[in-house]
């Protein structure tokens, strides 16, 4: 499926999430070293600069105890390839070329507060897709005819998306995940909106399967007006000097003409604890930089944020 690639709709400012105080999922027990805004560029010298390192411990295992998912803890013996696909791994980043100090990737965004790779599995770049999916919002008049819905403060037509509630953390998020090993992210962003948003795994009889795989197939390549969003670096509160999220992320847009929907009634599944279309709106709080993606959404569509 051919992504009409426009440019990146979204620019990246210093990164926040990832410099709060404590490391995420580690109950507070890994304390960042607290990085001013002027320091976090690792141009600017800061010689006594030496964060805690933290790897979770899952990922220290090796052989069969170490997830598929996961680089080896030392990468000395395994001679990655940086900046480029290495077998079924892309250490590949979305924004150009890292530099590699001593085997260990440093965060293209700069300081982080901790060493090491964190909860990410990957040294280096972590790949992830998330598929926007979005319609107009519409009633229908006396007559029976659909109008869309305009929203009364700003007069602009309301977008909805599918949104999804993540079991790890109980927030809405848009229903994305992270790229298989040989996976690309064109496939990931369609298994993902099929596990999380329509339940695939757990849709047992096959015609209702293929069916599914098939209707949302065609949504995604002949139907949806496809525009790039986001292929880049990602403020996520997961990032470290040594590893960081980037994800692609793609809006798939319900064209106006087309009255009814295109897409199979929605039914969480995998991560996901639930699966809703939700009206667009700035005051939607959502995970990681999902609330940002949408907001560029709504300026492309030219839609009330
Ligand atoms: C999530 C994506 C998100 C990415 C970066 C992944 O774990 O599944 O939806 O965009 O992290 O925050």
């Amino acid at each position: 499926m051919a992504i009409k690639l426009g440019h990146n709709l979204l620019k990246v400012m210093t990164h926040i999430k990832c410099r709060g105080k404590f490391y995420p999922r580690t109950d507070n027990a890994v304390i960042r070293t607290a990085v001013p805004d002027d320091k976090v560029p690792w141009n600017i010298e800061w010689p006594e600069y030496n964060p805690v390192t933290y790897t979770a411990p899952h990922l220290l295992g090796t052989g069969d105890q170490l997830p598929s998912w996961a680089d080896p803890e030392d990468m000395a013996g395994v001679c990655p390839k940086w900046n480029s696909p290495d077998g079924n791994v892309n250490r590949k980043s979305h924004i150009g070329d890292y530099e590699v100090h001593n085997n260990k990737p440093r965060n293209p965004c700069g300081r982080t507060g901790v060493q090491g790779r964190g909860c990410l599995g990957r040294w280096g770049p972590n790949h992830a897709a998330d598929p926007i999916v979005t319609r107009w919002k519409t009633e229908k008049d006396e007559s029976g005819s659909s109008k869309m819905v305009t929203h009364p403060k700003t007069s602009m037509p309301i977008l909805q998306f599918v949104a999804i509630k993540r079991k790890d953390c109980g927030e809405w998020a848009i229903p994305g995940g992270m790229v298989d090993p040989g996976e690309d992210s064109t496939s990931t962003l369609l298994r993902e909106f099929l596990e999380e948003a329509l339940n695939i795994e757990e849709t047992s009889v096959a015609e209702e399967r293929h069916s599914i795989v098939n209707q949302v197939s065609r949504f995604f390549r002949d139907i949806a007006i496809r525009q790039l969003i986001h292929s880049g670096y990602v403020d996520d509160p997961r990032n470290t000097d040594n590893a960081w999220m980037e994800t692609m992320a793609v809006n798939f847009h319900q064209p106006s003409e087309i009255a009814d929907s295109c897409l199979p009634s929605l039914n969480a599944g995998s991560d996901a604890a639930e699966a809703v279309w939700v009206d667009i709106c700035s005051s939607n709080s959502l995970y990681a930089s999902h609330s940002d993606f949408l907001k560029a959404v709504t300026m492309l569509r030219g839609a009330h944020w």
